[in-house]
């Protein structure tokens, strides 16, 4: 047995039988739409390698490197914050399959560039699908999976991202004896091309999404499809009651239900705010796509040349997907905020000795050494979790507009570190840049002993409970922060 289609907010679904066949599915349908993932991962790391042989093409100075890097993210910036309106009007599936042809769109520029503006226009282009795909892959995955296995669901998205990044330091490696830097981004058109044939010949539209646009006789098909159709009846009644009680509510009192926005700023859900936006800030300000991004550039300095350099990120990436992997067994056993914990500790002390490293000119073993420290911990910990936490820390009425403004402010976040690291380091050295991350991961770690509570084994009104209880108050039961059942 396991759940249904459902997405109560912070309320259990219905026990559904869902066929061997139809988990088989809906596995297979997660795994096509997670290419989006995978192509947020290739597309942010394969710019590490392409990077050292473009500054020489282009004549790049730092600031131009840093740029190339960058000016993704503002388009991420921008994709995240604006995709939602349009999968809302449009439909998951057809969001995801535009998104597909705007990857292939900007792939396609960026290999075509001659030089630094129409390579920074592809980079912008791809930004924009990066950053829609980070937003809308999550909320197709949890509209299409039974809330028993949501949470894998779920994660497989950011495995997905890690695998992204770790094909895309093979790839570099692969090219890098010629430096053909335009194959090394080309090879992302076939994850891109694949996720618009899949949203265009067998991927489903959202079930959810439908039932709330009146369309009940495709979404009955879609759920009969993994169920039966006994169940598929039974689900789109409660999901019609749910609309219908939400309607009546909004019409009473409009600025109780109004959108969702809106409500991120009431008393009651501040806590979750404060926590969620620290979190998403946090997960980019202790440094992680220094070295995601700059891997080789930061290794050539420890006096390796360029391919052997590229070889030494792709055993980062590796790192990255491994721990990323034991995270997940993890999460569910030793609890979220031990994970956080540990995970920023070690973070900060590796950093801080990677700085030092720099500072006393160390040898590039254990150059090596602390930077692979450093990745493990964050992949252990601070990198997936952040994502499990950004699901459980808003309450249920406000939990898709605080991802979405969550998600702009880890983009945000993104982007300052990535655009200020190379001139930061030029300017008050490469060492010394790194000690700032460190001064960062320990405020971060006081931060968080101090204010995030253990969500793990929790429902959304006891994470609540116990996020006011960490600022020093109760929340107002009535609120729609304290959920359904905080009533
Ligand atoms: C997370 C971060 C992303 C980073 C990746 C590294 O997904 O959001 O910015 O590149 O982890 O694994």
């Amino acid at each position: 047995m396991v759940q249904g289609f459902s997405r109560e907010p912070g309320v259990q679904g219905p026990v559904t039988e869902v066929s061997r066949e139809g988990q088989r599915k809906i596995t297979f349908w997660a795994a096509a739409i997670a290419l989006g993932g995978f192509l947020f991962g290739f597309d942010t790391g394969v710019v590490s390698g392409a990077l050292l042989y473009v500054k020489q093409d282009f004549d790049l100075n730092s600031f131009e490197q840093g740029s190339v890097v960058s000016v993704l993210l503002i388009g991420a910036v921008i994709g995240a914050s604006s995709v939602g309106r349009l999968s809302d009007r449009f439909g998951r599936r057809k969001t995801l399959g535009v998104i597909g042809v705007v990857f292939v769109i900007g792939t396609a520029t960026a290999c075509a560039a001659n030089g630094y503006a129409l390579l920074m226009a592809g980079r912008v282009v791809l930004g924009l699908a990066v950053g829609a795909a980070s937003a809308t892959v999550p909320v197709y995955l949890s509209e299409i999976s039974p809330s028993k296995v949501r949470g894998r669901l779920l994660t497989m998205n950011q495995l997905m991202i890690t695998l992204g990044i770790l094909v895309a330091y093979l790839v570099n490696l692969a090219f890098s004896a010629d430096g053909t830097w335009r194959a090394m981004f080309a090879v992302g058109a076939v994850p891109a091309l694949l996720m618009v044939a899949a949203t265009l010949w067998f991927l489903p539209e959202s079930p959810q999404w439908l039932i709330s646009h009146g369309q009940d006789d495709r979404a009955r098909r879609a759920i009969a499809s993994v169920t039966d159709e006994a169940t598929a009846d039974r689900l789109i009644e409660r999901a019609r009651r749910r609309i219908a009680e939400e309607r009546e509510k909004q019409e009473a009192d409009p600025g109780a239900t109004g959108q969702g926005t809106r409500k991120l700023l009431m008393p009651d859900v501040r806590p979750a705010l404060v926590v969620g936006l620290a979190l998403a800030a946090v997960q980019q300000l202790g440094g992680i796509n220094t070295i995601i991004y700059y891997a080789p550039t930061i290794i050539q300095q420890t006096g390796l040349n360029a391919s052997n350099s590229i070889f030494y990120s792709v055993f980062i990436g590796v790192i990255n997907l491994v721990m990323t992997l034991v995270a997940l067994r993890l999460v569910d056993r030793a609890g979220r905020r031990v994970l956080v914990l540990v995970s920023l500790a070690l973070m900060a002390v590796s950093i801080f000795l990677l700085g030092l490293a720099f500072v006393v000119g160390m040898n590039s073993v254990l150059t090596l050494l602390f930077m692979v420290v450093y990745i493990a911990a964050y992949a252990g910990g601070l990198g997936p979790v952040f994502w499990t936490l950004l699901g459980e820390i808003f309450p249920p009425s406000v939990r898709a507009a605080g991802s979405s403004v969550a998600t702009a402010v880890n983009w945000v976040s993104n982007f300052v570190v990535s655009l200020a690291f190379l001139p930061l380091a030029s300017a008050i050295g490469q060492g010394e840049t790194f000690w700032i991350f460190a001064g960062i991961c320990v405020l971060a770690f006081l931060f968080v002993g101090r204010y995030l509570p253990e969500t793990r084994d929790r429902d959304a009104e006891q994470i609540q409970h116990a996020l006011h209880a960490r600022f020093g108050h109760e929340p107002d039961p009535s609120s729609p922060a304290a959920g359904p059942r905080g009533r």
